[in-house]
This record gives structure tokens, sequence and C-alpha cells, in this order.
């Protein structure tokens, strides 16, 4: 089997301005060469514009936080795919634990964002994981698997082409990284789950999130079925972000 390129994704989540993001696009472009995996940054919605035209030309793909499980209509403060797609968003994060967790975002309507991500044209990265008191309660494998089967029941055939994100909770923000073990033992799993539904289980990119830095990136990436990272803190400094890009080959 030919080698899969991995992706090392930043979630800026509510970071930024347009004189930060000029200066951290900047930066990442002078400092990337030819990447050996994907590269892509999740930005705030208003500044898709902007990242747009800073990313053109260059190795790094667009990506946005959320997307509208609807097409268009009256629902206020929210974005629809085609909207992304008029930016030349390539991806959209769904189902990240803080749309969860501050947004009531069900299993559900995580599923249906993911499926109107994938016919409007985006892929979209799905977010999974457990809370600690999940994890000690030994619901872990549950959880996750509960999580993305709503999204595999949604998409169908289509369940190849999404990427999914392992993000433990308690592991986002906190500097507490997942073990390498501990990521693999979740990421095996998914790969398990999603073998279940398609044949090409082995093409989607399954990533790990949670306080990956610098450090701690290669020995997580060496793991056989973690294929990226998706980057929050760590994302906002481009010799850190740099950094986690040449861990990934
Ligand atoms: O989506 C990325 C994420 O939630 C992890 O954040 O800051 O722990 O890398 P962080």
């Amino acid at each position: 089997m030919t080698q899969k390129k991995k992706l090392i994704a930043g979630n800026w989540k509510m970071n930024g301005s347009l004189q930060a993001n000029a200066a951290l696009l900047q930066a990442l472009r002078d400092g990337l060469g030819v990447p050996g995996c994907g590269v892509a940054v999740a930005v705030p919605a208003p500044y898709l514009a902007q990242v747009q035209a800073l990313v053109a030309g260059s190795e790094i793909a667009l990506a946005a936080q959320d997307v509208s499980q609807h097409e268009r209509g009256a629902f206020t403060g929210e974005v629809s795919v085609s909207m992304l797609r008029d930016f030349g968003a390539r991806y959209a994060l769904v189902g990240h634990s803080e749309r969860r967790q501050y947004h009531g975002e069900t299993d559900a309507v995580v599923a249906a964002k993911a499926q109107r991500a994938l016919s409007g044209g985006v892929t979209p990265i799905v977010c999974v994981g457990e809370t600690l008191a999940e994890r000690e309660a030994g619901q872990t494998e549950t959880v996750v698997k509960r999580q993305l089967a709503a999204v595999i029941h949604a998409v169908g055939h289509c369940v190849s082409e999404i990427v999914v994100a392992y993000e433990p909770v308690w592991a986002i923000g906190t500097g507490r990284t997942a073990t390498p073990e501990q990521a693999q033992q979740v990421h095996a799993v998914l790969r398990a789950q999603l073998a279940a539904a398609t044949e090409s289980a082995d093409r989607v990119l399954i990533l790990y999130g949670g306080s990956m830095n610098a450090a701690n990136a290669a020995e997580l990436l060496a793991q056989p079925d973690i294929d990226g990272g998706l980057v929050g803190g760590a994302s906002l400094k481009a010799a850190d972000f740099l950094k986690i890009i040449a861990a990934a080959h």
C-alpha cells in the first residue's frame, strides 16, 4: 500500500485579527517549503476572504470551523457550505467538542452538518472525543463509536470521503496530551468502525487533536492509525506549527 499523505490542520478557534493573520500566514509561507503532508488552517468565518487571498498559490488549504446543516434561509448567524465554497474552503470542522459543549450540537446535528458539507463539495473534519468523566467511567469507546456512527449513517457510501479527528475533551487546551498508546488505541477502534462501513477505510485520515505540540507531535504521528493532527494553541505560533508539519511525513 502506498503511504498516504498525512494532514496537519490548525484550528485557530476564536483567535486572530487582520494584522495577526497576515503575519502568521506570511511566516508559515516563508517556512513551509514543500511540505511532506497536507496543511490547512481553520479560521474564524469573517477572515475566510482574507485568508483565502493569503494562502493563494501556497500549499496551505483553507478550512472553516463550522458549517450550517441548512443550505439557505432564515438561520441567523449561520454560514452555508455554498458560502464556504465561495471563499475556496476545502474543509470544514464539524462537531468540535466546543460546538457540542457550548452550542448544544447533538450527534444528529453533527451528522447533518457532515452530510451537508460533503454534498456541497467541502470535506468535513468530523470531531469525536470523550470527556474526562466518560473516560474515567470506561465509556471512551462507546462514546466515540456513537458519535461516529451517526455520521456514518448520515453520509452512507461517502464515508470514505470524510476526515475524522479524535479529540479527547480532557486533552484540549489543557497541556495534558493523550499518550501515543492511548490515542492509537482509540484510532484503531475508529478505523475498525470505518472498515465495517467502507472498503476504503484505510484511505480515511484520522487526525489526533488535544495539546499536540512541537515536542510531542512526532511520537503521536508515528502511530499506525494516526494520520495527522488537528492543532489548536500550537497552530497560532508559526514556529511551533511548522515543527509539527515537519514531524508529519
Ligand atoms: O481542534 C483543536 C483542538 O481542540 C485542540 O486544541 O489547543 O489543545 O491543541 P489544543
